[in-house]
């Protein structure tokens, strides 16, 4: 991807400041640094980093502004592609949900940000809107670029509960980002797309990487601090969002069914998406471990002390165990059938 580093972009006192300072034509070894650099970091306070204390929210809030990847959506080269390939592309079912997902996502985490009173919370929350509205833009980049057809984009309305709207996107990308980590990987290896395309999104899926690092450290930080007496409240709510998640993606998980092979505009494509993405057939549980390994693999770079998001790595897991579990049971009964 066109991406550029300077050091300057670290110290940056804003973000409109970061914006307008992004390069056009960054050098390879410039835009080897950079990737690096978004990919591997460590605070060099001592000591561990505690959620609550003063340390662990300015090393939350600064691996936030030395991670950034100063890219330009703007000088992305899109790579030509043949028919079938442009077909491909063009019928995967998510560019409409992907372009309003990033588009709400900016809006609920810069309303979520204006609330905050923290001023490290509050750049690295801003900083992460920022973020998200550049992905929008290489979306709307890319729709451009293959000529995909999009359905009118909905108005974007400022959330009327915030910290709910927060919760939701956050706990959103923390599934979201997991599953696309191993079916972009799956994407990588089946050879479908080319690499050059492939090379544009590697810094987008990182960043979001980087995104579910500073939500989980947030949460962490936002437990901590929180006056006891607000915390069932607040856990009560986490559980909501949870069971709001689960309903929406089975209920989508649903009408797929019911829809056969159709494609439609799918909310729940980093769930379901694998056969669209490789031709390899590829089982449930390999595919919850690839995603395991690559979560595992792009956090790697990141202060060990910082936390990570947990919960959906663990579902992960269950789903692993509960499949040679099932497998187990299948062949007893097989060998119990056969005796008998
Ligand atoms: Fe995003
Ligand atoms: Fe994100």
């Amino acid at each position: 991807m066109t991406s550029a580093p300077h050091s300057s972009f670290k110290s940056a006192k804003s973000i409109e400041e970061i914006y307008s300072h992004l390069p056009d034509a960054p050098s390879q070894k410039t835009l080897e640094r950079v990737d690096y650099e978004a990919r591997h970091w460590s605070s060099d306070i001592p000591g561990p980093l505690k959620p609550g204390t003063e340390e662990h929210k300015r090393a939350t809030a600064q691996m936030f502004r030395e991670t950034f990847n100063p890219y330009k959506p703007s000088v992305i080269p899109w790579p030509e592609l043949d028919p079938v390939t442009l077909h491909r592309i063009t019928s995967l079912p998510i560019w409409d949900i992907a372009v309003q997902t990033e588009g709400k996502a900016r809006l609920r985490m810069a309303a979520y940000a204006a609330m905050i009173d923290d001023p490290d919370m509050k750049d690295a929350l801003s900083r992460n809107a920022w973020e998200e509205n550049r992905h929008k833009e290489v979306l709307s980049k890319l729709v451009a670029a293959y000529n995909i057809q999009m359905a009118p984009e909905p108005e974007y309305k400022e959330p009327k509960d915030t910290e709910w709207a927060y919760l939701v996107t956050g706990f959103s990308e923390c599934v979201d980002s997991f599953f696309a980590f191993g079916l972009f990987a799956l994407a990588e290896r089946s050879g479908l797309f080319p690499l050059e395309l492939i090379e544009t999104f590697e810094p987008v899926m990182q960043e979001e990487c980087r995104h579910i690092l500073l939500f989980a450290n947030w949460l962490a930080w936002h437990r901590a601090v929180m006056p006891f007496w607000k915390r069932p409240w607040f856990e009560l709510r986490v559980i909501a969002v949870w069971a709001f998640l689960a309903y929406e993606r089975m209920g989508l998980a649903r009408s797929m069914d019911d829809n056969g092979n159709e494609q439609t505009q799918d909310n729940n494509f980093t769930v379901s998406g694998a056969k669209d993405v490789t031709d390899i057939d590829i089982k449930v549980p390999e595919l919850m471990q690839l995603c395991l390994d690559e979560d595992a693999r792009r956090f790697s770079g990141y202060d060990p002390r910082l936390r990570r998001p947990t919960t959906t790595p663990a579902i992960a897991r269950t789903i692993i165990k509960g499949a040679k579990f099932w497998d187990k049971m299948q062949s007893r009964f097989r060998k119990h059938k056969a005796a008998a």
